[in-house]
């Protein structure tokens, strides 16, 4: 035992490191989080992270609700619930005011768990669960709040095009968007890719920026979470008759080279002001 201790040490120390930091900042339960963890096994890409959000970042992404509710029935909807701690902290910001509040979620095991948990207000009407990938999305009416909790930094450039798109055509005039990215990784990950990959990435960060730039941008660092996180709250104008932007496209892969690659990262560290 003496032996195995200490050569494996550092794996021991990492375990204990991650299960006290599991134990002090997650929330949910042992089995949302198993299930969560199997659909992240199933598809990384798509889920983004290996457990549900702090109960934290869950406060601080959903606060605006709570500061602007009032007597109009607000309709808010939330794009990757996973297992619904953002959709716990919607529910309780609004308390017993009236609103439709729509949950989508594309796993389906994450889509029936949410079910399951979210029993009560989905028979009181109120909570609509929909397992579906936001691009499939098409209601008639339009949001005053859109909480995503989707991991666009392990997205490609065109479903971050599509899916910012959509958000900015379903969002009201005067409406707020949060979302988060997981603290350092738009700087990080650059480094770690090469090519085309790289220049996806990139082009991805400055679709990003642009988007940000047609709204007032408010960004708040949240410690408390695996990993650390920066919370983005985007408010749109009050009166804005040409709401809907396009993007350009990305440049096609032929042209691709490395020095388009440095100007591009050089562009998108300059051109977005970001807060962290
Ligand atoms: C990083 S997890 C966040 C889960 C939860 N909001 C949280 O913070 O714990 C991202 C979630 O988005 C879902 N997702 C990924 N792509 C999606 C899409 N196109 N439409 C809807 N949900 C999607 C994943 O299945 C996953 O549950």
């Amino acid at each position: 035992m003496d032996t195995f201790c200490r050569k494996n040490r550092w794996a021991l120390f990492l375990v204990f490191s991650f299960s006290l930091f599991q134990s002090t900042f997650a929330h949910s339960s042992l089995k949302d989080r198993m299930e969560f963890l199997g659909s992240f096994f199933k598809d990384p890409y798509k889920i983004g992270s290996i457990t549900p959000s702090s109960v934290y970042l869950a406060k601080e992404i959903t606060k605006s609700i709570e500061e602007n509710k009032n007597d109009r029935k607000l309709r808010i909807l939330e794009v990757g619930a996973g297992t619904g701690v953002f959709t716990e902290a919607v529910i309780k910001n609004l308390g017993d005011s009236n609103y439709v509040f729509d949950v989508i979620e594309i796993d389906e095991n994450l889509s029936l768990l949410l079910k399951k948990n979210f029993e009560k207000e989905i028979e009181n009407g109120k909570v609509n669960i929909i397992c579906s990938s936001i691009l499939d999305w098409n209601p008639e009416y339009s949001y005053d709040y859109i909480v995503s909790g989707l991991p666009f930094n392990y997205f490609d450039c065109e479903a971050v095009k599509e899916i910012l798109n959509k958000y900015e055509s379903m969002i009201n005039n005067g409406g707020l968007i949060s979302y988060f990215e997981y603290f350092g990784m738009s700087k990080l990950k650059p480094y770690f890719l090469r090519g085309d990959r790289k220049k996806d990435f990139l082009e991805m960060l400055s679709i990003i920026c642009e988007f940000k730039e047609k709204f007032q941008v408010e960004a708040k660092f949240v410690f408390r979470n695996i990993l650390p996180a920066v919370v983005y709250h985007l408010k749109g104008k009050e009166d804005d008759p040409n709401k809907k932007i396009c993007y350009n496209e990305p440049a096609s892969s032929n042209e691709s080279n490395n020095k388009e690659i440095n100007l591009k990262e050089q562009n998108v560290r300059e051109g977005c002001k970001e807060e962290f």
